[in-house]
């Protein structure tokens, strides 16, 4: 049974998590958005150019409000169902810029993140692919109560990972980054109509938490 008035095609923000013109990540974000739109969803497809903001000073915050482009990126992840970040690792974690992101964002009152899916990706030229930096992304965005997909992709060696037309070289790893952007979207598509990923419980103090039981998806 539909609960809400939304049942039109899944909303999806996407971005690369770096600000380089010649970012992998910003490619594999091209190319999430591009398989997304290809199911019907419709795709958000920022950079983090839109997203400028200074590091988080609490005397600013004080003093003036959130950034602009704080507000923005808040704005763009309150219109979506979920957001996909494709994320470089640096030093074994989550680049400052999109951590301090983050922060900015969960300033606002209530907080966008928590009622949101998120799927994490990442390129870097390391044989891991920058996945360690993901599992540090999650820290925050469960945190923060985002329902973040189980299963995530890591492009290793990325610099020699994409075709001229912005495919994968390799099409063993397309076609697995076609299937979990699917599945990912198939159980974002089953929550927005029915419900079924309620959160009960999540840490973050700035929320208040008393909502209606979890129910999960079985069967
Ligand atoms: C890196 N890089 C990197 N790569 C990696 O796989 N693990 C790491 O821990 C780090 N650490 C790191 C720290 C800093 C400060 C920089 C600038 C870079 C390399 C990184 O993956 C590479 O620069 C990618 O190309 C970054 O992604 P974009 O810019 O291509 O999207």
């Amino acid at each position: 049974m539909p609960t809400d008035s939304h049942p039109g095609p899944l909303r999806v923000l996407v971005f690369g998590a770096a600000l380089r013109a010649d970012s992998t990540n910003a490619r594999l974000a091209s190319l999430v958005a591009r398989l997304i739109a290809d199911t019907g969803a419709t795709v958000d497809h920022a950079t983090m150019h839109d997203f400028d903001m200074p590091l988080y000073d609490g005397d600013v915050e004080a003093a003036q409000g959130l950034p602009g482009g704080a507000l923005a990126l808040r704005d763009r992840i309150e219109r979506s169902d979920a957001f996909v970040i494709s994320s470089p690792e640096y030093n074994g974690s989550v680049p400052g810029l999109l951590k301090n992101a983050i922060d900015w964002v969960s300033r606002v009152r209530p907080q966008p993140f928590r009622t949101k899916h998120a799927l994490l990706v990442s390129a870097s030229p390391s044989l891991f692919g920058g996945n360690r930096g993901l599992w540090a992304l999650r820290v925050p965005l469960e945190h923060l109560g985002t329902r973040v997909y189980p299963d995530m992709f890591s492009l290793a060696r990325a610099y020699q990972a994409f075709t001229g037309d912005g495919r994968l070289v390799d099409s063993d790893l397309q076609q697995r980054l076609t299937e979990t952007v699917r599945a990912f979207l198939t159980l974002v598509g089953a929550d927005v109509r029915y419900v079924c990923l309620e959160r009960r419980w999540y840490e973050f103090l700035g929320d208040r938490t008393e909502a209606p039981v979890t129910q999960r998806a079985e069967g």
